[in-house]
């Protein structure tokens, strides 16, 4: 298997010196030897200071979303070059909560994804369906369709899958459910992309924790984690960091 990726999304949470503080005590808990890349995606107003306590680390800085333009007339948006140019790496594309939130549909992820991947970041891309979608047996028709607009051709970054049902419910889905979800997603990638397809990571997000993490990274096909809650203690974010490791 290759490296696992562990991202911590902490969303809309972290004022300046609870940020540092998270970041500095995860940056000193890594364990030694670890074989799984971890991120940390803090809100853009953190990004700058964090820049700086994770730069000599092994911790790596995302944001949690960007514009699809390098500048311009757009009040209130931050650039993929913006992000760039304080050092951060990753960025979230595509989240349920900005789809749901912000009207983000397919086609926007697709050019912010373009864009990201032009300025040099890795943009992880997130899908996943409705607890109505899964119920009415329209969680593959939903993923597949989601994949084909929201992944542009040439796509050399990461997918994360988080049912929204999962997210912040405590209610992870099952391993099964994961394994199934996963074969499928991995199918249509290489449908959609030939070889590439086959080396596209996926993660699984939606209520992962210190408790399942194992469980989680432990699937075939899993290639890395996408936390929320648990990503803003340290304590339980260095458990799943390890759970990876130990994979
Ligand atoms: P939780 O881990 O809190 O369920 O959030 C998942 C998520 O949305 C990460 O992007």
């Amino acid at each position: 298997m290759s490296r696992q990726i562990i991202v911590g999304n902490w969303k809309m949470n972290g004022l300046t010196a609870d940020s540092a503080e998270r970041a500095r005590t995860i940056a000193a808990g890594l364990p030694a030897g670890s074989s799984a890349e971890v991120v940390i995606c803090p809100p853009f107003t953190q990004l700058a200071a964090l820049a700086s306590i994770v730069k000599d680390t092994r911790v790596g800085l995302g944001a949690q979303n960007c514009h699809k333009d390098e500048k311009g007339a757009h009040t209130g948006d931050i650039s993929p070059q913006m992000l760039t140019d304080l050092g951060v790496s990753y960025v979230i594309l595509g989240h349920s909560e900005r789809r749901q939130n912000h009207g983000e549909i397919d086609e926007t992820v697709r050019e912010k994804a373009v864009a990201a991947t032009k300025a040099g970041l890795t943009p992880i891309v997130c899908i996943g369906e409705t607890e109505d979608q899964r119920q009415s047996g329209e969680t593959q028709n939903t993923l597949g369709w989601q994949i084909k607009g929201s992944l542009p051709d040439g796509f050399s970054g990461i997918l994360a899958y988080e049912p929204i049902w999962a997210i912040g419910t405590g209610l992870a889905a099952t391993p099964d459910d994961i394994r199934e979800t996963l074969s499928f997603l991995r199918a249509e990638l290489i449908r959609q992309f030939g070889e590439t397809g086959k080396s596209i990571s996926i993660l699984y997000g939606g209520s992962v924790s210190a408790d399942n993490a194992a469980e989680i990274l432990a699937i075939q096909d899993v290639g890395g984690a996408l936390v929320g809650g648990a990503s803003l203690k340290p304590d339980a974010f260095l458990s799943i960091v390890r759970a990876a490791s130990a994979g």
